[in-house]
């Protein structure tokens, strides 16, 4: 199946940080894609900007091996490389210098979509800001995205955000995570809004439990500093998980509008209860299987941050009153897998006896790898001995289903072009983010007043022994990671 490309407005897109490593792995390689799909028009120009003092043919040279190295093995067609190359270009800028400033403005085009892609350090989010204010680059309807992360807590998310609001909109701030931009996180919407079969059921009376799981089997990957500071709380759930959460347990919008659905996440976020401090376990793995452990990945031996986190939420909301959210999060796990599963609730009579064996209905929605969906449903075995009852899985992977050779976009590719669209709809708004801070801040000031320790877990494992126990002491058990 030929998804039909709808190729968005000529753009220029300044990519701030174009030589650092998001820009090589994922904004570089997502732009190549959309441009060799069609979406990205001809006349669309890729600016980058970083410190370094390379010549625009230096930089398409330096994109040229990132291409090569991040396309997921595909070699990229000789011919739409190059054409894709020669859309780009290079600025040598340093914030706080005018000249850079001076000959971005120079080859910035006024008939055509201009957006700043701040994909640098948060500390210099502020100077980038006002140099586009001060070299007259901030038209009303500029565009600036914002990556991750967004503050370190209620306090500095704040500030950021009264920072950006000092230059620009809300409307022009596109805030970053990826998350929503992953195809199968979209879909939740889908199956969700977009069928009469389960938004009934979606609610206490009939879902006994939901589990958000996103496991990794990577480390910290070079991220250190970065990671010992913030730990898998910061990392994963004040935002991705969270997101995740929101879109499961939000009211339907009344249209798939940016303003309407980010009001309706806001509202889960604002409705979440505070986390008590026995239904969280925090986790940090070992050394093992040739790999160091956390604590000398991040060079840092008397570390009390968490590599792993597990815990149990509720929502004081009419809909999920009664109904747990439990999630977690880690890294160096046993395999890399990421779900959400809806257990349903168990009939409230058995016509077939106490006896009978009996499974509950899950709706699992399966984000990475192998995106796809199963619904677990009860039937009889076939063959004779009676009614025997069994538990089968109807089973949909998306790349079967949709055919093959379709291509499940990267987060990115999504999320650049509806920047260019002009679409927020999957981008956090300011509120949004200082709410979940809101929530997140007291969880981690806990740990620190309490001194908490991580539990230690073995890489390769399912995460701390203790994680188990959340789930067992409400006589519920995790899925397996696998
Ligand atoms: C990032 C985190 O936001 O998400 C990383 O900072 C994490 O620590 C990554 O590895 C996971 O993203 P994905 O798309 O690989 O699931």
């Amino acid at each position: 199946m030929v998804a039909r490309v709808i190729p968005v407005d000529p753009f220029d897109l300044v990519v701030f940080g174009a030589t650092g490593d998001l820009a090589r792995r994922k904004i570089l390689p997502s732009l190549f894609r959309r441009f060799a799909d069609g979406q990205m028009p001809p006349e669309a120009r890729v600016i980058g900007a970083a410190r370094s003092p390379l010549s625009p043919a230096e930089f398409r040279a330096h994109a040229a091996e990132a291409l090569a190295e991040y396309l997921d093995g595909v070699p990229p067609d000789p011919a739409s490389m190059a054409a894709f190359l020669e859309r780009l270009d290079y600025v040598a800028l340093d914030a706080g210098d005018a000249a850079g400033w001076q000959t971005l403005a120079g080859r910035l085009r006024d008939d055509v979509v201009q957006a700043h892609y701040f994909s640098v350090a948060p500390a210099l989010f502020a100077d980038l800001a006002a140099g586009l204010d001060r070299h007259g680059l901030n038209r009303p309807e500029t565009r600036v995205v914002v990556e991750k992360p967004f503050g370190h807590d209620l306090g500095s998310a704040r500030a950021l955000n009264a920072m950006l609001a000092q230059h620009f909109d809300e409307g022009q701030v596109y805030r970053i995570d990826h998350y929503l931009g992953k195809e199968t996180v979209q879909n939740l919407m889908a199956v969700r809004f977009a069928n009469i079969l389960f938004e009934p059921l979606w609610n206490a009376r009939f879902v006994d439990h939901v589990q958000i799981t996103v496991a990794e089997t990577v480390g910290v990957d070079g991220r250190g500093s970065y990671y010992d500071d913030a730990g898998a709380m910061r990392d994963m759930v004040q935002n991705h998980l969270m997101q995740l959460l929101c879109l499961i347990a939000m009211e339907p919008p009344h249209r798939f509008d940016p303003d309407a659905v980010r009001d309706e996440k806001l509202k889960v976020i604002r409705a979440l209860d505070p986390v008590q401090p026995g239904d969280i376990v925090r986790g940090q793995y070992g050394a093992g299987n040739g790999a160091k452990g956390f604590a000398e990945e991040v060079g840092n031996p008397g570390t009390r941050t968490e590599s792993y986190v597990a815990l149990k939420v509720g929502v004081s909301s009419w809909r999920w009153k009664g109904t747990p959210f439990y999630l977690r999060t880690g890294k160096r796990l046993r395999a890399r897998a990421s779900e959400i599963a809806v257990t349903f609730r168990d009939p409230p009579h058995s016509i077939f006896g106490e006896e009978a064996p009996w499974r509950a209905n899950v709706l699992v929605i399966r984000l990475q790898p192998d995106e796809g969906m199963t619904l677990r449903v009860m039937i009889k075995e076939p063959g004779p001995g009676g009614m025997r009852l069994k538990d089968v899985a109807l089973d949909m992977s998306f790349a079967e289903a949709l055919g093959e050779g379709v291509h499940i976009p990267d987060a990115y590719e999504r999320l650049i072009m509806d920047v260019i669209r002009g679409n927020q709809t999957l981008f956090m708004r300011g509120d949004e983010v200082e709410a979940a801070w809101a929530w997140t801040d007291p969880v981690i000031a806990g740990w620190s007043e309490r001194g908490d320790r991580p539990h230690p877990y073995d890489p390769g494992s399912s995460g701390p022994e203790d994680a188990l126990m959340l789930m067992h002491r409400d006589g519920r058990r995790w899925r397996e990671i696998r």
